[in-house]
């Protein structure tokens, strides 16, 4: 059997209120669209046709990378018209599985449930009970349980409104059926579309019999149409990756005060405080642990290393047994070899940390390599940018620099140099030279404070 899937996304989304076309609105790192790609993905299927419409050409050039069929539904003159638009491009004899594109939680188990129940040769659709039915279209069934058809919330009778199964929009049909179906499907209906559910009742009423799967979770199915819903799913998507850390055995303080905007690898025995993002690709070694407030964006943290409450870490590499922050800010490139320290207030950028070095308090060390065990006192300033080229600097193995010192890039200084407080260097330190940039110490016998003048009245 040719599986191929037909992804509805050519709605404007008016209720977002945004200029964004409403499937590119994101839900964690990924578009709405690219979340049900995905899950279409699992199934298999030879080929995915997305219906779009409105901003289209953007849609296009955000899933450019996505091998997809693109069919343009000019008009949105209804989900049962969109199918139409998508099914000359559908192999003949398959089974047809209908997506929509602002669902994006649907989860591949109800799908390959709902496609299992087309073996038959029948159509089927994916329904689920929910608490507060209102604004979906309503499954009727009649006394034996058969389905009989699917009636839309705006044209369903009082009677109808109170059934609490609906209809998900996600629906299984052969080629066969969608083309025999759907060009008989009207639009005189109170929103005047050409309705894709229609197609049941006219199965139906030629004797066929409509299968029925029943959704998992009222989560799965939510489709998203203002911002109030996409940020429900935002938070039911967190949930579950939280849920997954936490049955990994990470520890993870609040499920809730959790969010992963991509993907989060962890060694074992993690434990995370509240309020940590993380973006990209981030990975952390056995034992890490990542204190409140943090911000990690593709990043790798070695085993045993500590990242203290507040820090902001981005395209950077951590060694095992590190401390970083509180207070940090690791930028791109940054590397810090194993056991190495850095501590608040210190930024870094293009920085290579040797083994055990230490950078503690109030710096910033840019363009810079350095070696093991390398002691930079509070306030030391790397000088990498002279307003028009960024220099580097070179520390060797076991220098010291004295707090308040600025070291002028291009600069070197060799393995055991060592920097008095205060200084300005602007020249290389040759080995175990101790460099000391700053004017002399003078202090004046006999000097008297300044009286206070009477004609200051001020
Ligand atoms: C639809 C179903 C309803 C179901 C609900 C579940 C119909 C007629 N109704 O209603 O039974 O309970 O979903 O959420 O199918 N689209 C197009 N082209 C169009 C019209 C729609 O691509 O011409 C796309 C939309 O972008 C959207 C999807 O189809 O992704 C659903 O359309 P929408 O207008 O949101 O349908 P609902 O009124 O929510
Ligand atoms: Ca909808």
């Amino acid at each position: 059997m040719n599986l191929e899937v037909i992804i509805l996304a050519a709605g404007q989304g008016t209720r977002m209120r945004s200029p964004l076309p409403k499937v590119l609105h994101k839900v964690a790192d990924k578009s709405l669209l690219e979340h049900v790609i995905i899950a279409a993905r699992q199934l298999s299927p030879s080929n995915i046709h997305v219906v779009v419409g409105h901003g289209s050409q953007q849609v296009k050039a955000e899933l450019a990378a996505h091998s997809l069929n693109w069919v343009d539904q000019q008009e949105q003159l209804g989900t049962g018209h969109a199918v139409l638009q998508a099914l000359p491009a559908v192999q003949p004899g398959s089974t047809v599985l209908i997506l929509y594109g602002d669902v994006p939680l649907i989860d591949s188990g109800s799908l390959k449930a709902l496609v299992a129940a087309t073996g038959n040769g029948n159509p089927a659709l994916l329904t689920a009970k929910v608490a507060v039915p209102q604004g979906y279209g309503r499954v009727i069934r009649d006394v034996s349980g058969a389905v009989l058809g699917v009636v839309e919330d705006k044209d369903a009778n009082p009677q109808e409104r109170l059934v609490d199964e609906i209809n998900t929009g996600v629906m299984a049909a052969s080629t066969r059926d969608l083309a025999h179906y759907l060009p008989l499907v009207g639009n005189q209906n109170k929103q005047g579309e050409y309705y894709l559910p229609d197609i049941l009742g006219l199965a139906v009423a030629e004797g066929r019999v409509v299968g029925a799967v029943l959704a998992g979770s009222e989560m799965d199915i939510l489709g998203v149409n203002d911002r109030l819903q996409l940020s429900a799913v935002e938070r039911e998507y967190q949930r579950r990756q939280a849920h997954n850390l936490l049955r990994q055995g990470v520890s993870v303080a609040d499920p809730e005060r959790l969010d992963i905007r991509g993907s989060l690898a962890c060694g074992d025995n993690v434990s995370i405080d509240i309020n940590v993002i993380f973006e990209g690709k981030v990975e952390l070694g056995d034992g890490v642990s990542i204190g409140p407030n943090c911000v990690l964006r593709n990043v790798t943290v070695g085993a045993g290393a500590a990242i203290h409450a507040m820090s902001h870490l981005e395209d950077a590499i951590v060694g095992d047994h590190c401390s970083v922050g509180p207070f940090a800010r690791l930028r791109v490139g940054t590397k810090l070899a194993n056991g190495s320290r850095i501590g608040n207030f210190v930024e870094t950028k293009k920085a290579s940390i040797g083994a055990g070095s230490k950078v503690n308090h109030l710096s910033y060390i840019g363009d810079s390599s350095l070696g093991a065990e390398v002691n930079i006192g509070a306030g030391t300033i790397t000088c990498n940018y002279d307003g028009v080229n960024k220099h580097q600097t070179i520390l060797g193995d076991g220098v010291f620099v004295g707090s308040n010192s600025t070291l002028v890039a291009p600069l070197e200084v060799g393995d055991q140099g060592f920097v008095a407080a205060g200084s300005t260097i602007t020249k290389p330190v040759a080995t175990e030279q101790l460099a000391v940039g700053r004017g002399k110490q003078r202090n004046i016998k006999g000097w008297s404070r300044p009286n206070k003048t009477n004609n200051d009245k001020g």
